[in-house]
């Protein structure tokens, strides 16, 4: 038996958690989920949207799988999703991105990966009110952070058959913090003599994307470019509500959807589990329960080809009827 933390989140946070819960438990396997809440509803109680339990779960578990928490914005606490990532040092994001039978898009064959540095760049939040009329974010590059962050996109190549490491930037601007994330890609692609590279800035990446993504493999990028591609590349597969993530580091894993709590349709029975169960799938295949990675998976492609589909997909769906299909599908 596995133990597991799940960060249940807010918003849709716990009826798509449900729903992945009730799908695991169906395909058979036994996980001990170790429920652990965090965000804005725990802020009163406990003083912080992410308790020191939160993290003492996962270091103990080792995995976890995450809902989306909601971040406010302009105020408040920093993001739980950021504080999770620096605490435990969960430096690659991983957003795979390829086409679901039964979902249809604009294009068909798409199959990339977004690799995302996730624990600096602006995100670091070093921000300065410099006067009334004046903020600053600085931008945080760092060689150690952007060598790691390319080794992981080139190995990462290297196990799954990728042919293309491609390094995004916008180094011709900002020729500083830019320029050393692509000086330490060249670095560390000498050591992949096998793996082609390529170098693109971002505003060119997105037209190229959106014109035609077949042309892309891996992609290795800074956190806000990696952040923003991301929802590009969602899009460009059915949307939000089927674009899966893992937050990876050398210790923990932790792993997530890339939507966030999608206030909008909060407690609606709306919402597409999709993308949390494409989640588990990787996590599942992480632990090492392969078999049962796969039977989850065969169930829920078998039930988007039939034509089963919650409403962002453009089906009529619910949450708990799109489940119960999926169940239904396992065997
Ligand atoms: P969002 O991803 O929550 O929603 C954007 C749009 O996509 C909305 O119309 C929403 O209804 C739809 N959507 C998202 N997930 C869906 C799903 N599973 N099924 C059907 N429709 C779905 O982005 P938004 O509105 O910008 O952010 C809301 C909150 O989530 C913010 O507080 C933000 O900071 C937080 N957030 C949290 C993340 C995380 O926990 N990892 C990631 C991104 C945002």
């Amino acid at each position: 038996m596995h133990n597991i933390t799940l960060i249940n989140g807010d918003g849709i946070g716990p009826e798509i958690s449900q729903s992945v819960m009730d799908i695991i438990k169906a395909s058979g396997l036994v996980i001990n989920w170790d429920i652990q809440s965090a965000g804005a509803d725990v802020i009163e109680k406990e003083g912080s949207p992410l308790p020191q339990r939160v993290l003492e779960s996962i270091k103990k578990n080792k995995v976890a799988l995450k809902a989306p928490v909601t971040t406010p914005i302009g105020k408040g606490f920093r993001s739980v999703n950021v504080q999770l990532r620096k605490d435990l040092d969960l430096y690659a994001n991983l957003r795979p991105c390829k086409n679901l039978p039964g979902v249809e898009t604009r294009f068909s064959g798409v199959d990339l990966v977004v690799v995302r540095e996730n624990t600096e760049d602006l995100y670091a939040g070093v921000e300065e009110q410099i006067d009334e009329n004046t903020a600053h974010s600085i931008k945080i590059i760092t060689r150690h952070a952007s060598e790691r962050i390319c080794k992981f996109a080139f190995e990462y190549a290297m196990k799954n058959n990728r042919h293309e490491v491609c390094a995004v930037s916008k180094a011709n601007i900002m020729k500083l913090s830019d320029g050393l994330f692509l000086d330490s890609f060249r670095n560390v692609a000498k050591n992949y003599p096998n793996i082609e590279t390529r170098e693109i800035l971002v505003d060119n990446l997105c037209m190229q994307l959106v014109q035609d993504p077949t042309r892309f493999d891996v992609l290795v990028l800074p956190n806000l470019y990696g952040d923003i591609v991301s929802d590009l590349t969602a899009g460009l597969i059915g949307g939000l509500g089927v674009a899966q993530g893992a937050n990876i580091g050398l210790n923990y894993a932790v792993f997530e959807p890339v939507h966030g709590s999608a206030p909008d349709i909060k407690g609606q029975n709306k919402a597409n589990p999709t993308a949390l169960l494409l989640s588990a799938i990787e996590m599942l295949r992480y632990i090492d329960e392969k078999d049962y990675a796969q039977k989850i998976e065969k169930a829920l492609f078998k039930t988007l080809s039939q034509g089963y589909k919650t409403q962002d997909l453009g089906g009529d769906l619910s949450t708990t009827e799109f489940t119960q299909k999926i169940i239904g599908n396992l065997n």
